[in-house]
């Protein structure tokens, strides 16, 4: 069994996470549930930043906030110096009730409304990420309206790399609905259009070629796109970048057919090839961002369930249901997601039978894990799924009217609740009857 960050078994034979014994958190707080083991989310974000401070570049790091958006997150976030990608009124609205500083908030999007667009300027964040010429005319509307200083603003675009990943995840080639295209002339009639406007403050080039990509191969080539790019507009109009953001997409391991490439590594390979080609081009050396989301908080999260129910397929396989399924993880039905799971009452015995274990919602499509080496089952054990803090909570949803998970955040034997389980008055907040 491969166990991450903190995790271990304890003295009761139990899995222990944060220094928290995993049983008696399901018990405390009920299954299903997200468990955070935050000292892992710190070394994460400490391995981004240090590999950028080792070797002396000027960058930032920031969380992308998709990957699991609450407001003690994105407080844990600013207590680690990181700074935070947003994407939607929602995720902007959380980080500024959280009190994150705004001057390290980047807002994404391929549609960004009106509304979402004045929020962003109205509270005065650090830069906007510009997809796409609807934006820039909106942008441009919003600015002769209220006359606000110059923003700051990136232009995202696709430089054509397909990252070997899920094909739903891929982001940078040239066929996406995200950002200019780098080598058609729409970036290069993007950047016009910003720099003659006197709204915009031009930072740079922002791209993200996809997510759970294992190689450096595809960030190289971004890069090398790029910047042969940033030369020829320096030639043609005297534009220089001060920031290059090649984004997020660094991959974790969910099971043992992962083979992740350390944090540092991507960073250091990075800065090498950036700063390479700028001295071949004799540009000056931006600063680099990039924006992790998976790789902060993937595999530090890990959700509890209650089993259940079982059937037996005899002959074919043996089905052991949970208390959760695709509404708290919708990753298996989506993307055929592979995870590895142990019993938390028993994590190291002897794994002698194989189930597959489902979720309790009304879809044959709701199964979480297939094929799932565990000990004999007995009633009510406590399932750990590993490896569940990005894309967990964030995509949870509804479905059948189940209620949210609770999120408990682990640190020093000490845990703390940080999202409570929605009830079923929860539920029915936004409903109104008939008459
Ligand atoms: N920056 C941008 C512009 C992005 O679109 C994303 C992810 C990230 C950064 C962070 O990527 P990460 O480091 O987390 O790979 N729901 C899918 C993943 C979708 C990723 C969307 N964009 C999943 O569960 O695998």
């Amino acid at each position: 069994m491969h166990f991450y960050g903190t995790t271990g078994v304890n003295k009761k034979g139990h899995l222990e996470i944060g220094g928290a014994d995993a049983v008696d958190l399901a018990e405390t707080f009920g299954t299903p549930l997200y468990v955070y083991d935050v000292a892992l989310i710190r070394e994460r974000a400490q391995g981004f930043k240090q590999a950028f401070e080792e070797q002396n570049v000027k960058a930032q790091v920031a969380y992308a906030s998709k990957a699991f958006s609450a407001v003690a997150m994105v407080q844990l976030a600013e207590e680690e110096g990181l700074s935070l990608d947003v994407v939607s009124g929602g995720e902007l609205f959380t980080a500024l009730t959280a009190g994150f500083p705004r001057e390290k908030i980047h807002f994404h999007g391929n549609n960004k409304s009106r509304e979402e667009l004045e929020m962003a300027i109205d509270s005065g964040i650090g830069c906007i990420v510009v997809d796409n010429f609807y934006e820039i005319e909106l942008l441009k509307s919003i600015s002769m309206e209220k006359q606000p200083n110059e923003m700051n603003v990136l232009l995202r675009v696709t430089p054509g790399i397909e990252a070997h990943t899920h094909d739903y995840i891929l982001t940078g080639q040239e066929d996406s609905k995200f950002g200019f295209d780098l080598q058609n002339g729409q970036a290069e009639k993007a950047l016009m259009e910003v720099l003659d406007s006197p709204y915009f403050n031009v930072q740079g080039l922002h791209c993200h070629i996809g997510s759970q990509i294992f190689e450096t191969t595809g960030f190289l080539l971004a890069a090398q796109k790029i910047v042969e790019k940033l030369a020829e507009w320096k030639n043609k109009f005297g534009f220089e970048a001060q920031v290059l953001n090649l984004g997020g997409g660094f991959g974790i391991r969910y099971t043992k057919e992962d083979e992740p490439i350390p944090p540092s590594q991507y960073v250091s390979e990075i800065i090498k090839e950036v700063k390479s080609l700028n001295e071949q081009y004799s540009l000056a050396m931006p600063e680099i961002w990039i924006e992790p989301g998976r790789s902060l908080v993937g595999d530090a999260g890990i959700t509890l369930y209650k089993t259940g129910s079982s059937k037996d397929v005899p002959g074919i396989r043996r089905y052991l249901a949970v208390d959760g399924g695709m509404s708290d993880n919708i990753r298996p039905a989506l993307y055929q997601a592979k995870y590895e799971a142990v019993l938390a009452n028993k994590p190291l015995a002897k794994a002698d039978d194989t189930v597959s274990i489902a979720g309790k919602c009304c879809e044959s499509g709701d199964m979480l894990i297939w094929d799932l080496p565990l000990p004999n089952p007995e009633d009510e054990d406590i399932l750990a799924v590993f490896c569940t803090g990005a894309y967990g909570y964030s995509m949870a949803n509804n479905y059948n009217r189940l209620p949210r998970p609770a999120v408990v955040f682990v640190e020093n034997g000490t845990a703390a609740l940080v999202v409570k389980r929605e009830t079923y008055d929860d539920l029915l907040r936004l409903d109104l009857p008939l008459k």
